[in-house]
């Protein structure tokens, strides 16, 4: 009895040692990817019914083409993610397809029961080691397609729809430790203590939820609401709908780089890793639709269909404060709270404003 309870428990010790490696291969980072980056990346809950889910780059690329004001411009063919950067900052990657027939190529890749998005790269992780322990880690998702929402819940009021979305968080660690945690929401964000964020089953993990078509990364499930920056009409403002839908690792389907702030450069941790669309200065999606496009409402300076943002570059990696710097006070949260118009500037007991 004695001998068998032992050699269970050495078969045990050996099969945990065993999975330790394993586990850190399912993640695919290549040598030199700090640890700690891997260790308390985030994972993301995306809305049960979003369609439009975490998209492959390069599968974008093949679906849209290079045009400056609306007309074709010459570009690389085919587009791909070493060459991207050949094309100019007035570019718009432009869908082929008519976006109002919901083609299959923006609905993106459901992750699998892992929380892996198979067969596609649809994260990349830029790593911005500032010296003496600093370093800013951010997790950039792209998603093909990005649903605006309905103001006041009407559905001919659908504001905000683009293609191609890029959503981030940013954790800054000291020595190793995460200290803080930013949460991209639209225009804004959060800014959260890591030590009181939801994480994942591993006690590590912060927690992120989805918006429901947005993609706006959020601390909390639930609802949370945005005001639409100048837009005027009474309590014209959108909700961002999160749950606990489908797990996302996007860990697992990530391309990896180190970011330079004094030179503005980006480079990779081995040689299969692509750059080139990290230096692409233009926009990931179509250019605003004309009024004269059938399928355009504009109703006070709102577009139904908005240009497509630009790319990872474009959101300040070499930022001072937790916050972007967008004119809007850095309030890193002591408490979880949900983004609301209300909240949004009272400061309460254990936040830090950063200045
Ligand atoms: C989620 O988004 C889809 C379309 O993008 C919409 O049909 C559905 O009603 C939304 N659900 C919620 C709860 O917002």
């Amino acid at each position: 009895m004695m001998v068998a309870f032992s050699t269970v428990a050495v078969a045990a010790f050996a099969a945990l040692v065993l999975s330790a490696p394993t586990k850190h291969e399912k993640r695919q980072a290549p040598a030199g990817v700090p640890d700690y980056v891997l260790k308390y990346a985030p994972v993301v809950y995306l809305h049960g019914q979003d369609p439009y889910l975490p998209s492959d780059f390069q599968t974008h690329l093949l679906h849209t083409t290079a045009r400056v004001n609306y007309n074709v411009v010459e570009a690389p063919s085919p587009l791909d993610l070493n060459n991207l950067d050949a094309l100019g900052i007035d570019v718009y990657l432009t869908s082929n397809d008519d976006i109002t027939t919901n083609p299959g190529w923006i609905k993106g890749i459901k992750p699998d029961g892992n929380g892996k998005t198979d067969n596609g790269v649809t994260s990349a992780v830029i790593v911005n080691d500032k010296g003496n322990g600093n370093v800013d880690a951010f997790y950039m998702h792209f998603y093909s397609y990005n649903w605006g929402g309905l103001v006041l819940g009407m559905k001919d009021l659908n504001f905000g729809n683009h293609v191609g979305d890029w959503e981030h968080l940013m954790i800054r660690f000291s020595n190793g430790i995460p200290q803080y945690v930013w949460y991209s929401q639209h225009a804004n964000g959060q800014a959260f203590k890591y030590s009181i964020l939801e994480k994942h089953t591993d006690g590590l993990r912060p927690i992120a939820y989805s918006g429901n078509g947005s993609h706006a990364l959020y601390a909390i499930g639930g609802t949370h609401d945005h005001t639409i920056p100048n837009f005027n009409l009474p309590g014209g403002f959108l909700e961002d709908h999160t749950e606990r839908g489908v797990l996302w690792d996007p860990l697992q389907s990530s391309y990896y780089y180190k970011y330079d702030g004094n030179s503005n450069s980006f480079s990779t941790y081995d040689e299969a890793t692509p750059t080139g669309y990290l230096r692409f200065e233009g926009r990931w999606g179509d250019q605003e639709y004309p009024t004269s496009d059938k399928r355009q409402v504009k109703i006070f300076g709102q577009a139904k269909f908005a240009s497509g943002p630009t790319g990872p570059r474009d959101k300040q990696l070499n930022r001072n404060n937790v916050c972007p710097e967008n004119g809007k006070e850095c309030i890193l949260r002591g408490i979880l709270l949900p983004r609301s118009r209300d909240l949004e500037d009272k400061i309460f007991e254990g936040d830090v404003v950063q200045r």
